[in-house]
């Protein structure tokens, strides 16, 4: 496995891989590695010969009050389980190279109906980032193949509509939400939390699983669930930003004839943000 941290050297790479006819595969991630970054190298091997994995925590999709200062960078212990993990090439650029000098860069990537629900309504100009970052990132590494993670849904699926929009020619592949043995989804974010807080995270997983049985027992109140969810969570001790249960296709509230299901959350614990989701298909019988 190598590290480049320059463009020229990246696309160098990519032009032998190319010219031996290899498929190549990426994940792009901001570091930090833990299992379920790992799982999406997995997913992806399959589909491709080579696996670039980019590590770039991205300053274009944090608010200033945001943690990107803070944000744990730890690329030598991610090198020495990427490499444990099949990867061929990990890209670390700094932010300077990644955006040519200027952060506050001319060029945006927007995916109009998605960026301002669910997550997007309290991060604004957070998907732009992404969607920007991202598509740098296909330009640069040309994968035939990239894998994102559902526990992201969102930014899964305005990254899907941006593939399908700007003709990228990669296959989006995703991979389901790696979990603790309580349910928390495993995040990066997750060391933020005290003792206290880690115990009472997994509370999280556990509401978005109770109203998914109530769905599933025929309850079709979505939005008297959602405020249901909430006061749950705010019970708890968490300070809950959105409690939705929408159209997995989408992100708009559910109807009551919404057939594919998104029963997402985001809440605060102290000042660690947290998010998770289930999906279910809810076809009459
Ligand atoms: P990051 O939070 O590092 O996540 C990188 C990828 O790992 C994303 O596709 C995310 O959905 C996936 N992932 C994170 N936790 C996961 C878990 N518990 N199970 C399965 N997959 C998980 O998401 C980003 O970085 C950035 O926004 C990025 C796409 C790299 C753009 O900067």
């Amino acid at each position: 496995m190598i590290t480049v941290h320059d463009k020229a050297a990246l696309r160098s790479w990519i032009s032998l891989c190319r010219q031996q006819g290899q498929r190549i595969g990426l994940a792009p991630t901001m570091g930090n590695l833990h299992a379920g970054h790992l799982r999406l190298l997995e997913k992806l091997r399959p589909h491709c010969d080579r696996i670039v994995c980019s590590i770039f925590v991205n300053p274009t999709q944090f608010a200033a009050h945001e943690d990107f200062g803070s944000y744990p960078r730890t690329l030598e212990a991610d090198q020495i389980k990427l490499e444990q993990a099949g990867c061929d090439l990990v890209f670390a650029p700094s932010a300077n190279v990644m955006y040519n000098g200027h952060t506050d860069q001319l060029t945006r990537v927007v995916v109009r109906n998605m960026e301002n629900l669910l997550c997007g309504a309290s991060r604004p100009g957070h998907f732009q980032g992404v969607a920007t970052v991202v598509s740098k990132l296909f330009n640069l590494v040309q994968p035939d193949v990239a894998c994102f993670g559902e526990k992201d849904f969102q930014q899964l699926s305005l990254l899907r509509q941006m593939t399908l929009d700007l003709d990228f020619p990669i296959t989006i592949v995703s991979c389901p939400t790696e979990r603790e043995a309580d349910g928390l989804a495993m995040s990066s974010r997750n060391q933020y939390l005290s003792p206290e807080e880690r115990q009472r995270a997994p509370m999280l997983y556990r509401t978005l699983q109770q109203m998914r049985d109530a769905i599933l027992q025929g309850n079709r109140d979505y939005r008297m669930l959602e405020t249901a969810a909430t006061g749950l969570l705010d019970k708890s001790g968490f300070v809950t930003d959105y409690f939705s249960i929408a159209d997995a296709n989408t992100l708009q509230p559910a109807e009551s004839t919404t057939s594919d299901l998104l029963v997402a959350v985001a809440a605060r614990l102290g000042s660690t943000r947290l998010i998770d989701n289930l999906t279910l298909c809810n076809k009459k019988a």
